[in-house]
């Protein structure tokens, strides 16, 4: 049996290995401080204490409260939101309690389709479907990669929707909230904003303002820009705090995940301090790195508008064999990215192209000067053909100087463990 364990230690201690010696660039991940994963490995995450501060079902909750307050305090005032719930255990989790919360059966809702950038949990494969929600789609324009405005006005116009759930995980350029806000109010529709992507360059005032724009609702996982435990937040009006809260206890969690809200608390704190500079060096890699990947020759989306305005880059390399194959071989380079079907995309099994995302690079104290290395790294795999053991002794040299975690107060070591004993 103690080999079986040991078998799963080791695994771990290889993973961090790998990590260590790569560069992470999948968007939707990030790292946490190192307070912050001594919390996740606190007794915090045995307990439970359904309910609300002050209100549990539970005995033993004194200081649990505490550290909820604190993170309800801190979400409240670094989103300047009305209300935060901060006990959704993942982005999907979050979009399922506001779909139950904004919607009935049978309700029209609006969202984008997953080859324009939609989430699967925004789709009729999970709740949309379940709940037998009438799916219309954002009217989208490729070229732009975004929502077709005056188009989408119309479209809300005629079909009426219930619910405008805006965002998405290809993500480069912010959504019209503002445009579709006037639309809304004549048919009586709410606005959801699903920000899992985004939520770190919201906190550092970046991208876009989603309740100022004219949101409703905005969900977001807290482990993607925003670099904190893996887990999610809702932020609303007062006016909707009831069935918020409702949909999220007792509608679609039990026990919230304690250690992670802790760790949620303490990333808050740390965007209070850096964020701006966090979100702004983002953005700032982000283009860098767009502008290098064209300059070698990649057919990265969306030149005309400056490539993005998020995290994220969009490449097609549907010339280079598609976005599946082009992933493995980067990640046989130590480059870890994912694969992303784009608008004209039928099968998610080979997209068109791939994702990139610098969030992670970017806390780790990555600037432009590595966004130009990294453009020529990942040119010599995917144009060049060069052997990529070769080019991965070069990731491995590159990240040597990156392995600790900024815009936090402890810059602990971001890929080993901090809590072996
Ligand atoms: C737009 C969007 N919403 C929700 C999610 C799901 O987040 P989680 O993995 O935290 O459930 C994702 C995942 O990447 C996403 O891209």
């Amino acid at each position: 049996m103690q080999d079986r364990i040991n078998g799963i230690l080791e695994a771990v201690e290889k993973h961090h290995e790998l990590y260590g010696n790569a560069l992470p660039m999948i968007a939707s991940e990030n790292i946490t401080s190192k307070v912050v994963r001594m919390l996740l490995a606190s007794d915090l995450s045995h307990r439970y204490a359904e309910g609300d501060v002050g209100a549990r079902y539970y005995q033993g909750c004194e200081y649990i409260d505490v550290i909820e307050a604190e993170a309800i305090r801190g979400a409240k005032e670094l989103f300047d939101a009305e209300h935060v719930n901060v006990k959704p255990t993942s982005g999907v989790n979050a979009n399922i309690a506001a779909l139950f919360a904004l919607t009935s059966p049978g309700d029209k809702i609006m969202t984008l389709s997953v080859p324009e950038g939609g989430h699967i949990s925004h789709a009729k494969y999970s709740v949309p479907g379940i709940r037998n929600l009438e799916l219309h789609e954002f009217p989208f324009d490729p070229d732009e990669m975004n929502i077709d405005v005056d188009a989408m006005v119309r479209e809300i116009k005629d079909k009426k929707p219930k619910l405008i759930l805006f965002g998405a995980s290809l993500f480069l350029f912010p959504h019209p909230i503002q445009e579709a806000r006037a639309a809304a109010d004549v048919v009586g529709a709410k606005i959801a904003y699903d920000g899992s992507h985004v939520l770190g360059l919201i906190a550092g005032n970046k991208f876009q303002d989603p309740l100022r724009e004219g949101a409703d609702v905005v969900t977001g996982s807290t482990h993607k820009t925003f670099p904190g435990p893996q887990g999610a937040i809702i932020l609303c009006r007062n006016a909707l705090k009831e069935e918020i809260d409702a949909a999220v206890f007792p509608g679609t969690v039990s026990n919230h995940h304690l250690h992670h809200v802790a760790g949620l608390a303490v990333t808050l704190v740390e965007m209070m301090q850096f964020g701006e500079q966090y979100a702004a060096q983002i953005q700032s890699n982000a283009k860098t790195l767009a502008q290098y990947l064209y300059e070698e020759g990649f057919d990265v989306l969306c030149e005309h508008k400056g490539f993005t305005e998020s995290h994220q880059i969009a490449v097609n390399v549907r010339s280079f064999g598609g976005g599946d194959g082009v992933a493995k071989k980067l990640e046989k380079a130590g480059i870890i990215t994912n694969k992303n079907m784009f608008p004209s995309d039928k099968s998610p099994e080979n997209p068109t192209g791939i994702r990139l995302g610098v969030q992670e690079l970017t806390r780790i104290g990555m600037k432009e000067s590595e966004m130009r290395e990294i453009a020529v790294l990942i040119k010599r795999v995917v144009i060049d053909g060069e052997e990529e053991s070769r080019v991965k002794e070069e990731v491995i040299e590159l990240k040597k100087d990156f392995c600790h975690v900024q815009y936090c107060f402890d810059n602990g070591d971001a890929y080993k463990n901090p809590v072996i004993m």
